[in-house]
């Protein structure tokens, strides 16, 4: 039988260059793809199709930012599939990412550069907005509306002969210092992306306590530095580029340059491979790029509490409460 893959984000960068990898060593997959926008999902699928002829490859419609289009989704997910072998939770936004010049300079002078220019650590502030549930953008797309889609897809992900993964694109700039349980939105912050990829790292854990004995394992990867449509709203295109020989040059001290989409996909590749039984929920898989271009990952602990994580978890499960209760209340009143 066939193993189904769902990728979410799958319509350009980290996702796109997961799908294509995938693909070119395993054609016996069936590999969903589930994006927002319609028209690039078509488009990369008849790419993937061009290059996998034998390939199973379709597309599932799903706005992260949207409990209706989440639900929607997952109720279309459980027409069509008995199960799910791999979930990568990977869609993500950075929205109008604003650099501060002054820690930037400020690095440039400290022991802390080559750390900071790894993590983005303290040099990236986001402009947030609510989404038509009422909840914080950032949050409800990276964390959330995937949390979401888990719930409902959790049927399909236990199955007794075999593992299940689920697997987070977190980030290196992951703070707990910008997470905080009172506010896990971050609506009183400026670094929400931060806060929620300490967010995803939280509830991998949590997951991981809650449902391994039942076959289902979760994990985090950090892609690494990687020029997408993502970091090109940081700067433009043509300021990467002028920096390239900077940053090639930076590989030979920090590994987390991986700069290109194929690259940046490592660990996400390297997990598909792995025994989940085996993996460590406490330790976050980074892809890393050496001088010369060679990949290899890089497993980290994280600084993550099992109190914090299980906490946070029930405050997820209390804002899904709320949620459909919210839903039903206004499906009644229409
Ligand atoms: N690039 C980096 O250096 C870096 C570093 C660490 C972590 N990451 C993480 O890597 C993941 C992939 O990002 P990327 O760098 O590959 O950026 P990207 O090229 O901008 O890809 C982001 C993907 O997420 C999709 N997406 C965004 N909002 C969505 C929504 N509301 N519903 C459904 N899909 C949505 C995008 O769809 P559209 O094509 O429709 O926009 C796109 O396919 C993100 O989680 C990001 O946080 C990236």
């Amino acid at each position: 039988m066939r193993k189904v893959v769902l990728v979410t984000g799958a319509s350009s960068g980290i996702g796109l260059a997961l799908c294509k990898r995938l693909l070119a060593n395993n054609d016996e997959l069936h590999l969903c793809l589930a994006c927002r926008n319609m028209g690039k999902a078509e488009a990369v699928r008849a790419d993937l199709l061009a290059a996998q002829p034998t390939a199973e490859v379709s597309i599932v419609q799903v706005d992260v930012s949207s409990l209706q289009s989440v639900f929607r989704a997952a109720r279309e997910l459980k027409q069509r599939f008995q199960r799910l072998d791999y979930v990568y939770l990977n869609a993500g936004i950075m929205p109008n990412p604003q650099l501060n010049i002054k820690a930037l300079l400020s690095c440039l002078f400290s022991r802390k550069v080559i750390h900071v220019f790894s993590t983005a650590e303290g040099l990236l502030t986001q402009q947030n907005r609510i989404t038509a549930d009422g909840l914080q953008e950032v949050f409800e797309t990276n964390v959330f509306g995937h949390f979401i889609l888990f719930r409902e897809l959790e049927p399909l992900m236990f199955h007794s002969d075999h593992p299940s993964q689920l697997i987070w694109t977190s980030s290196r700039n992951a703070k707990e210092s910008n997470f905080s349980l009172e506010d896990y939105q971050h609506s009183n912050g400026q670094e929400p992306y931060s806060s929620s990829k300490y967010a995803t790292d939280l509830l991998s854990l949590a997951l991981n306590r809650k449902f391994n004995q039942q076959g289902l394992y979760s994990s985090v990867v950090c892609p690494g530095t990687v020029l997408t449509n993502l970091t090109y709203g940081i700067l433009p295109p043509f300021i990467w580029t002028l920096l390239l020989p900077v940053i090639w040059l930076l590989r030979f001290f920090a590994n987390a340059f991986t700069l290109t989409p194929y690259n940046g996909a490592e660990a996400l590749v390297w997990l598909f491979h792995q025994k989940p039984e085996s993996l460590d929920p406490l330790t976050k898989y980074m892809s890393a790029t050496t001088g010369l271009g060679h990949n290899y990952i890089v497993p980290q602990k994280m600084d993550i509490d099992e109190n914090t994580a299980e906490k946070f978890y029930q405050s997820l499960l209390e804002l899904e409460r709320h949620m459909r209760t919210t839903d039903q209340k206004s499906d009644n009143q229409s």
